[in-house]
């Protein structure tokens, strides 16, 4: 298997894409560090990898907390001793309109969709930098590239996420380690479960391969850009939308 003895952290991985993210690196043979604030999520996602034989370690770090994060890198570090891959997938929505939007809105999204990914990529680059190999992925959205309307804080925020990937990867070749970026488009998740009827259908109308993506559909693409197939591929932007932005 192509990730036999690597480790992979994935944030926000006790639900939803990060979830699935988790299962498709544990099934290519990684071991996993299952991170999200709902510790009693990642415990769940953690049984459901060591039933498939792989190791999981469970942090309920906020990724937004940089002295968390680092605790969490270094019980990365004690139990396994290295860490292969990142992906930074722990992102949220609170939706509304630009002139309504009040500043806490703005605030918690940023903080956790783009400072998140900064504060997990900085503490998770010294021990990848150490070893001269390491592959970070990061979960970006098509919002981050088209904009969309009621989502001013998320799309800045997936569009910054875009730009974060591209200095990473400058930054981080020379010590061979890559980073790149996901963005998927309308994934069906408990976040899109929740929308109406009409709205659901003006996705789908957008959408030449005529159907909502699936978490596993994203994950395909993480495994990837975090697997062999793609060690010449670094500060890209894979979008993983049934053809909806072309
Ligand atoms: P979700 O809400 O189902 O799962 C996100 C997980 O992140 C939750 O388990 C949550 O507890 C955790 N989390 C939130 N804040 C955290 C923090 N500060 N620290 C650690 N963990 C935290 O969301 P979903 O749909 O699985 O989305 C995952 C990623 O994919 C997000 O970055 C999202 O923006 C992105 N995405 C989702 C799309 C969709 O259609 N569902 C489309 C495009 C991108």
């Amino acid at each position: 298997m192509p990730l036999t003895d690597q480790v992979a952290l994935v944030t926000g991985s006790g639900r939803g894409i990060g979830q699935a993210i988790a299962l498709a690196l544990a099934a290519q043979g990684a071991n996993l560090v299952i991170n999200d604030v709902d510790a009693a999520s990642a415990q769940v996602t953690a049984g459901d990898i060591e039933a498939r034989g792989r190791q999981a370690l469970v942090s309920g770090a906020n990724v937004v907390d940089e002295a968390q994060v680092e605790a969490m890198v270094e019980a990365v570090m004690e139990r396994f001793g290295r860490l292969d891959i990142l992906v930074n997938n722990a992102g949220l929505t609170r939706d509304g309109l630009l002139i309504r939007m009040k500043e806490d809105q703005w605030d918690l999204v940023l903080d956790v969709n783009l400072k998140g990914a900064f504060v997990c990529t900085k503490s998770a680059a010294r021990p990848m930098m150490k070893a001269r190999h390491g592959r970070i992925v990061n979960i970006a959205s098509v919002a981050g590239i088209t904009g969309n309307p009621g989502q001013a804080n998320y799309s800045a925020s997936k569009g910054g996420l875009i730009a974060l990937t591209k200095t990473t990867a400058l930054e981080l070749a020379p010590r061979g380690i890559t980073c790149n970026a996901v963005a998927p488009g309308f994934i069906e998740t408990a976040m899109t479960q929740q929308l109406a009827e009409e709205v659901r259908e003006g996705w789908m109308k957008r959408i030449p391969l005529a159907r909502a993506g699936t978490a596993e559909d994203v994950a395909a693409a993480v495994c990837f850009l975090a697997g062999p197939a793609s060690t010449y591929v670094t500060g890209q932007v894979l979008v993983v939308d049934g053809g909806m932005v072309m």
